[in-house]
């Protein structure tokens, strides 16, 4: 398919919108400072599956550190849940409460309950295996072209 672009130029802190690629929707989220330094704490990060996105398929290596991506604000995501395909449900930092007291935010799959962090990495103990996948993007100022 033909690669996408996306004007990312009006997307607010901590505000996501959703395109499509290759008939797959494409998460782009604009991150917050606070929100980045949970993506870095070490803490935060013994809590996931593979915290250092060592699963080469998941991403392109340039998205291969903590918030898998080109620079730290801008996340670009395949919505798709990595255990039967299923898309996740974007779950802002405000309101991570409402569905686990210790949970930062990020994505709620509702199929079988896994959950991802705000890169899209898998937390311990749910049904997803890996990563949600980064597709391969460009960002250049204020648009992004996925593909
Ligand atoms: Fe997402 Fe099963 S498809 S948890």
């Amino acid at each position: 398919g033909a690669p996408v672009k996306v004007d990312v130029g009006g997307l607010k802190l901590g505000e996501m919108v959703i395109a499509e690629w290759r008939g797959k929707p494409i998460f782009i989220l604009r991150r917050t400072p606070e929100s980045i330094g949970v993506l870095k704490d070490a803490d935060f990060k013994s809590r996931l599956v593979d915290p250092e996105s060592s699963l080469e398929s998941q991403q392109p290596t340039y998205a291969q550190n903590d918030t898998r991506a080109l620079g730290d604000e801008l996340l670009v995501l395949e919505g798709v849940c990595t255990h039967l395909g299923c898309s996740p449900k974007f779950v802002p930092e405000v309101e991570p409460q409402t569905y686990d007291a210790d949970w930062q935010g990020g994505f709620f799959c509702p199929c079988h309950g896994s959950r991802f962090d705000l890169a899209g990495r898998v937390f311990k103990n749910v049904p997803a295996p890996s990563n949600m996948k980064v597709p391969p993007h460009r960002i250049d100022g204020g648009v992004i072209t996925i593909g």
